[in-house]
């Protein structure tokens, strides 16, 4: 782990638990948490829908690669990114630097449950929200499994659980 910082980064599909298993283990570790969605939403003083119907994606993940340049050398933290980080290789690299990165992976199924009790994803407010999760995930998976240390399936667990499945992980590498 030469020059890698001692952050647990979450990374993971809009869903898989990230923002709840942070929020546990931001208590558990007693460690800052950085949430990049909450970062990028200070920045605009708006909630993320807004920010993407009124500035767009690209603006958005502008910023989310800005304030990630934020998180360089804070450590110990607990550090949730949102869905879509993977997407720039160079984001990658620089949460590699932060810590250890833990995929927080769920099937489709679950996936899709969770998401649909909020419409707060803009990017699945479509005609059909199933199928651009589908294809979103048929692109993405691919990118955190490649990015990440650690994976985990929530699909069957607890954010309680999720947390406490982490920090067994990260003791066990
Ligand atoms: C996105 C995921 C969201 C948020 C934005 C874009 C994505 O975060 O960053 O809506 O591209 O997957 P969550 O993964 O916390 O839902």
């Amino acid at each position: 782990m030469d020059g890698r910082g001692r952050a647990i980064v979450l990374i993971g599909f809009m869903g898989s638990g990230k923002s709840s298993a942070g929020r546990i283990l931001e208590r558990r570790t007693g460690w800052p948490r950085f949430d990049t969605d909450e970062m990028v939403s200070a920045r605009f003083g708006r909630p993320i829908p807004a920010i993407f119907e009124e500035f767009g994606e690209e603006e958005f993940r502008n910023a989310e690669t800005e304030e990630l340049g934020r998180l360089s050398g804070i450590t110990p933290a607990v550090v949730v990114t949102g869905g879509g980080i993977v997407l720039r290789p160079g984001n990658v690299e620089l949460l590699r630097r932060v810590g250890t990165l833990v995929h927080l992976e769920a099937d489709e199924e679950t996936l899709f449950r969770r998401v649909s009790r909020r419409a707060t994803r803009p990017l699945l407010q479509t005609a059909d929200p199933r199928a651009t999760l589908v294809e979103l995930l048929r692109v993405r998976l691919p990118l955190y499994r490649q990015a990440a240390d650690v994976h985990l399936d929530t699909s069957h667990l607890t954010h309680e659980e999720v947390a406490e499945a982490v920090l067994e992980k990260l003791q066990s590498i």
